[in-house]
């Protein structure tokens, strides 16, 4: 079966089971979820259940994919997103945006948890993406040769939408750093040799996702903005071994925070 066919028939399946024309695309990072508890949910549908969905495999992932409202704003979201390192290709994991873009979706909000390679960046500090380097491999867009999906060659030179970065600054005030995010495939975290060579090509702060989902999202012509959590300080000089669980803590604790300005900025669309 060929993407498109996939597509039509995913969406018609969300349209039945009573997912409406949505504004607000969200999704989720790792150990940030609290947004949904500021959703009024009318449907709420496991991946396992959608078709051709892939099936989230990682724990601190809850997988559901989400309809309903902020204030008036109807909005799409991903409970948990899906990562290379689960062993999905590009397109699998980019499938929902298309998916949120044929529902009608015009503005997509990312989180994300990530390592902190800028000295001025603190654990549980939130970052505003302004651009990206892409360091995973399999392309999402290579292969679709079709101009159904997009242009061929999608423009990146401002990948993340300004207005939506701007109106997400408004709602944090002064407590949201900018930075680039550089995307690596993991599991494991970086050495210390590959933070310093991280940071010294351009990398603010380090994750291994978001940014296929980015691609796509500029291909279907979806504005998007991003921001990342810093769960761990990625300083090569003084690094310190860091678990999951702590990632888990740290972003856990920006989550209220980081919650709160994205739903401001959502119901105000
Ligand atoms: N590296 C890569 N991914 C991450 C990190 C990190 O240090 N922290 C959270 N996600």
């Amino acid at each position: 079966m060929t993407l498109q066919q996939q597509l039509s028939e995913t969406t018609a399946y969300l349209r039945q089971q009573g997912f409406g024309a949505a504004k607000a695309g969200i999704v989720l990072g790792t150990g940030l979820g609290e947004l949904i508890s500021k959703i009024e949910v009318h449907k709420s549908i496991p991946y396992g259940q959608i078709p051709h969905f892939p099936e989230s495999t990682v724990e601190s992932h809850k997988g559901h994919l989400i309809f309903g409202y902020i204030g008036k704003t109807a909005v799409i979201a991903m409970q948990g997103r899906f990562h290379y390192y689960e062993g999905y290709n590009m397109q699998q994991i980019t499938f929902p945006i298309r998916i949120m873009k044929a529902l009608g979706v015009e503005k997509l909000l990312l989180s994300n948890a990530a390592g902190g390679m800028n000295p001025a960046f603190k654990k549980g500090d939130l970052v505003l993406l302004n651009d990206h380097i892409n360091l995973q491999p399999e392309n999402p867009l290579r292969g679709l040769n079709s101009p159904d999906f997009g242009p061929r060659f999608p423009d990146m030179s401002r990948p993340y939408d300004l207005e939506l970065g701007e109106k997400l600054q408004a709602a944090a005030g002064h407590t949201m750093h900018k930075g680039v995010y550089v995307a690596v495939t993991g599991p494991n975290l970086e050495t210390r040799a590959e933070y310093r060579f991280l940071r010294m090509i351009g990398g603010d702060v380090v994750g291994m996702s978001t940014v296929p989902e980015v691609i796509v999202a500029n291909q279907v012509g979806l504005p998007c903005a991003c921001v990342s959590v810093v769960t761990d300080e990625c300083d090569p000089d003084n690094l310190v071994p860091v678990s999951l669980a702590e990632i888990l803590a740290v972003a856990g604790k920006a989550d209220k925070v980081l919650s709160g300005i994205f739903a401001e900025v959502i119901a105000g669309l």
